[in-house]
């Protein structure tokens, strides 16, 4: 097995140096399974690359929100990447200084923008020239000097999935290149605007670097253009590395990453800033389900499992490909399955076609590489509480970090009004 911090020992899976068999027969299925081992490994291989150099790496809050994930990420000196009042107000519950965070996003609401100014945050990375008067509005009316850099829009194709890609033209995000110098004039012009930098974030699940240096070559300009006006305090060049999703893939790690571009970064007294999400916790988080049925309809096997499409979406909303494995190594013949959910829709696959060992009903499968974009993405759907999220922490130690939610969990919003 190829995946980070995966192995079978005598047949059984070990994920974080723990054997996952015990971890089902404590823990109702499904859950997610996250390693701190694995995820420290993931910030250290950034902290190798960038140890000489002005980069601060600011965790995307998005990719994987857990209270107790952030917590460790905080311990081990990253800032947050936020892109909304909610994530914001996350962050605040584990104590990260407002100066350690940043705001991007296309929509922030007025509310979002006065609570993140009274919280100090380090900057708004601004998407729009009417985004950028709503927060001097609101920076006058507290008296306060709102920083901000621009997120620019560079024009690049990031060679990952259409749904995932953000600094094309044609996408909703940054502000495009030819407004670029404009917006610059217009922040100078607000008194309660402090203009720090500029950015952008092209896409995430990046593993073809080529686009990361296209679009540190086309910030060139932007940064000759940005001096005229200011000294480049912030120059963020977003996050988007991607993880190792099949078996057979092979891509860049986080190292790999920063040596690659480092030749291309900016020199000068200036900070880079970096936003990964996916590459800090997408290989440190496994998703675990039991099989409850197995059929054969006209000649397809059907695996079906107690998980679904309403606790990890990728699939069904981007045919995302997630490598998926026994507990317990199987020698049994290959056969091509469906392994699918609950729902009560056919989009509620987890994979399609995949040659998997036979097994039998009541057996576990771990769906790999589900650590980011997983648990924050899960809804109720099908009235499905929530599944429960599991740390291995580096002493191996295993605790919960999220209760499974339950039924009263489904209707407490609405309860209260049966009787009105
Ligand atoms: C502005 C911004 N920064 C950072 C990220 C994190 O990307 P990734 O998880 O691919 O590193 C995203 C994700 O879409 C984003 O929108």
């Amino acid at each position: 097995m190829n995946f980070e911090g995966l192995e079978y020992k005598n047949t059984i899976l070990h994920f974080g140096g723990k054997s996952v068999l015990e971890i089902t027969q404590t823990f109702p299925t499904p859950f997610y399974l996250y390693s701190e081992e694995i995820l420290e490994k993931r910030i250290e291989s950034y902290y190798e690359a960038i140890k000489d150099h002005n980069i601060q790496l600011m965790y995307s809050v998005k990719a994987n929100s857990n209270l107790s994930i952030l917590k460790m990420i905080h311990k081990k000196g990253l800032g947050f990447d936020i892109v909304s009042g909610g994530e914001l107000f996350r962050c605040l519950q584990i104590h990260v200084p407002g100066n350690q965070i940043i705001f991007s996003g296309v929509g922030k609401t007025e509310e979002e923008i006065e609570f993140a100014l009274k919280n100090k945050i380090l900057f708004f990375s601004i998407e729009s020239q009417s985004e950028l008067y709503l927060i001097e509005k609101i920076a006058k009316r507290l008296q306060v000097v709102a920083p901000i850099n621009i997120r620019v829009n560079p024009d690049i194709n990031p060679k990952t999935h259409p749904y995932i890609s953000t600094g094309l033209k044609e996408n909703k995000f940054g502000i495009s290149a030819d407004q670029f110098e404009d917006t610059i004039q217009t922040a100078l012009t607000l008194k309660h605007i402090e203009l720090c930098g500029f950015g952008y974030h092209i896409g995430s699940q990046i593993t073809d670097l080529s686009s990361k240096i296209e679009a540190l070559e086309k910030s060139k300009n932007f940064i000759k253009i940005f001096n005229k006006y200011k000294k480049l305090q912030f120059f963020d060049i977003g996050g988007g590395l991607g993880i190792q999703y099949k078996k057979e893939e092979k891509v860049p790690s986080p190292k790999d990453f920063i040596e690659s571009i480092l030749p291309y970064l900016p020199k000068g007294d200036l900070t880079i800033l970096l936003e990964p999400g996916r590459s800090i916790i997408g290989p440190a988080g496994i998703y675990i389900s039991k099989i409850l049925y197995i059929k054969n309809n006209y000649g397809k096997l059907f695996y079906i499992v107690d998980g679904a499409m309403n606790d990890l979406i990728r699939p069904s909303l981007y045919n995302a490909y997630h490598e998926i494995i026994p507990i317990i190594e199987k020698q049994d013949l290959p056969q091509i399955v469906d392994i699918v959910g609950p729902i009560c829709e056919t989009s509620d696959f987890f994979a399609k076609n995949r040659l998997l060992p036979l097994m039998q009903e009541n057996e576990f499968l771990a769906i790999l590489s589900a650590g980011a974009y997983g648990f924050v993405m899960s809804s109720q759907y099908n009235s499905r509480p929530r599944p429960s999220e599991i740390l291995i922490k580096k002493n191996h130690q295993v605790q919960i970090i999220r209760e499974k939610e339950t039924y009263f969990d489904l209707i407490k919003p609405e309860i209260k009004f049966l009787n009105e």
